[in-house]
C-alpha cells in the first residue's frame, strides 16, 4: 500500500469515528455489516445521518458534495422539493393498497412519452425490472438462453449474477469469455443458459448466436457499461448489436436502470439513435423514492395481459413511489432540467480535465448526460478486461483523498 494512501485511511479513521461504531454494531447481526454488498469496502463504509439537494453530511456531522447519489439513483438529489410535496400529501392519505391507481396511466404515459415502448409495467427494483423483462423475452421467443456483457451488473437475480466481476483464470480469453457465477448458490444450469459477449465487441456477439444456434432469446446490455467507472460504447457498437439481435430473431433489451433518467430526455435510446426491443427502467426515475418499470410494444406486453407471462409485485404502485415518480417526471426530469445538467457536468469534467493534466496524474475524465467518471487509465477502458487492469491503491488514494476533503466523488466500487 502506498504510503500516502495509508495516511489517507487514517485520516478518514479519523474523521468517521461514529461510522465506525455503528459499523461494528451491524456487524454482530448484518452479514459484511451493510444492506447490499456493494456498500462494504474497508476499513468501513460512511454511515450516513442525512441529505439535502447535493450534499449529505455523515454520522460525525462531516459534509460531503454528493456525486455518489445512491449509486445513481436520485439524479433529483435529496429531498427535491417538487418530490417532497408529492410524497408528504401521500403520508396522510394511505401509502400502500395493492390496487390500483388513477396515478398509474399518468405516470405510464410520461414513460412512453420519451422512451419507444407502448407498454409497461411497473415495480420497485430494476431487479425486478431485468428479470421480468428477460423471462417476458424467453416466453415472446420460446427461447431460454441469454446473452450478457462480462463485466455487467443487471440486478440480483440468477440469470444475471454470471460474469459481473469475474476473475482469472476462470473467465477465459477475451474474445470467448467463459460464463462464471457470481458466488454460491446460483444453479449452474442457470450459468448454462448465459453466454457471455465482450462489450464494444461485435464478434464476441456473432460467436455466442454461432455456438447456441436458435436458442438465444434475449441480449441485454447497459448501453455504456458503469459498473467499470464509465465506458462508453464504440461508435457502430450498439447499431451492430441491434442489427445482430434482428438478424438471429433475439430481442434487445436495454438496461437503462442507471441511463434512463440521467443520460437525456430520452434516455439512450434518445441518446444513441438505437432503438432496442424492451427497456428496463429503475433508480433515478424515482426522485429518490424504489420506483421501476420494463416496457416494450404492446406486441411484447401483450402476454402479460393474455396471463400468459406473469408479473407481480406487493409494493408495485404504491401511492409513495408513483406520486415521487410523477412530480420527478413533470417537474426534474424536464428538457430544460437536462440542459442545465449537461451545462454543470461539463463543466466538471473539464475542471477534473484540467487537474488531472496540471498533476501529470494518467487518467482521463469521461461524462455522458449527468454520468462521469475518473478514469484512472492512460487510454480509453473498452471492456471488462481492460478495466480490471486499473491499480486499484492509486484509485482508493483518489476516493479516499476526495472523501476526506468532502466530496463522495462516486460510490467505492
Ligand atoms: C444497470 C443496472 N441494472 C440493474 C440494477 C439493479 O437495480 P436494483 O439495485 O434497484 O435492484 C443496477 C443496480 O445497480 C444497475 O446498475
Amino acid at each position: 500500500m502506498y504510503p500516502e494512501l495509508q495516511k489517507e485511511i487514517a485520516t478518514y479513521e479519523q474523521r468517521t469515528p461514529k461510522s465506525k461504531e455503528s459499523y461494528e454494531r451491524n456487524l454482530k447481526r448484518i452479514p459484511l455489516g451493510v444492506a447490499s454488498n456493494y456498500r462494504a469496502y474497508d476499513p468501513y463504509p460512511i454511515f450516513v445521518r442525512e441529505g439535502h439537494g447535493g450534499h449529505f453530511r455523515d454520522l460525525d456531522g462531516n459534509d460531503y458534495i454528493d456525486h455518489n447519489l445512491c449509486f445513481g439513483a436520485n439524479f433529483a438529489g435529496h429531498c427535491h422539493p417538487a418530490v417532497m410535496k408529492a410524497v408528504e400529501k401521500c403520508l396522510t392519505t394511505g401509502t400502500i393498497f395493492g390496487m390500483p391507481l388513477d396515478l398509474e396511466w399518468q405516470l405510464a404515459e410520461e414513460i412512453c412519452a420519451r422512451f419507444p415502448i407502448e407498454m409497461l409495467r411497473f415495480g420497485s427494483t430494476g431487479t425486478e425490472a431485468t428479470m421480468h423483462a428477460i423471462r417476458l423475452a424467453r416466453a415472446v421467443t420460446g427461447r431460454n438462453k441469454l446473452i450478457k456483457f462480462e463485466g455487467t451488473y443487471h440486478g440480483a437475480h440468477d440469470s444475471v449474477l454470471v460474469s459481473v466481476k469475474p476473475h482469472a483464470p476462470e473467465f477465459g480469453p477475451v474474445s470467448s469469455p467463459t460464463p462464471v457465477a457470481v458466488g454460491l448458490g446460483v444453479l449452474p444450469s442457470t450459468v448454462e443458459s448465459v453466454a457471455v459477449a465482450t462489450f464494444n465487441d461485435l464478434e464476441s456477439v456473432e460467436r455466442c448466436f454461432r455456438q447456441n444456434p436458435g436458442e438465444v432469446a434475449a441480449a441485454i446490455i447497459e448501453p455504456i457499461m458503469m459498473n467499470v467507472g464509465l465506458c462508453m460504447p464504440r461508435p457502430g457498437f450498439l447499431e451492430g448489436l441491434r442489427q445482430i439481435c434482428t438478424r438471429n430473431g433475439a430481442l434487445l433489451i436495454f438496461d437503462e436502470v442507471k441511463t434512463g433518467a440521467k443520460l437525456c430526455w430520452g434516455g439512450a435510446s434518445e441518446y444513441f439513435g438505437v432503438k432496442p426491443d424492451m427497456i428496463c427502467l429503475a433508480k433515478s426515475i424515482g426522485g429518490g423514492l424504489p420506483l421501476s418499470a420494463f416496457g416494450a410494444d404492446s406486441s411484447v406486453m401483450q402476454l402479460i395481459a393474455e396471463r400468459k407471462v406473469f408479473h407481480g409485485g406487493t409494493p408495485n404502485t404504491n401511492p409513495v413511489s408513483m406520486a415521487a415518480g410523477l412530480a420527478n417526471f413533470r417537474e426534474v426530469l424536464t428538457r430544460e432540467n437536462y440542459a442545465h445538467v449537461e451545462k454543470l457536468s461539463e463543466r466538471l469534467a473539464s475542471g477534473y480535465s484540467r487537474t488531472t493534466e496540471k498533476v501529470g496524474l494518467e487518467a482521463y475524465v469521461v461524462r455522458a448526460g449527468a454520468n462521469g467518471a475518473l478514469m484512472l487509465f492512460a487510454e480509453e477502458i473498452r471492456n471488462y478486461r481492460d478495466w480490471i487492469a486499473i491499480d486499484e491503491d492509486l484509485w482508493r488514494h483518489y476516493w479516499f483523498g476526495m472523501v476526506n476533503r468532502g466530496v463522495m466523488p462516486q460510490p467505492h466500487w
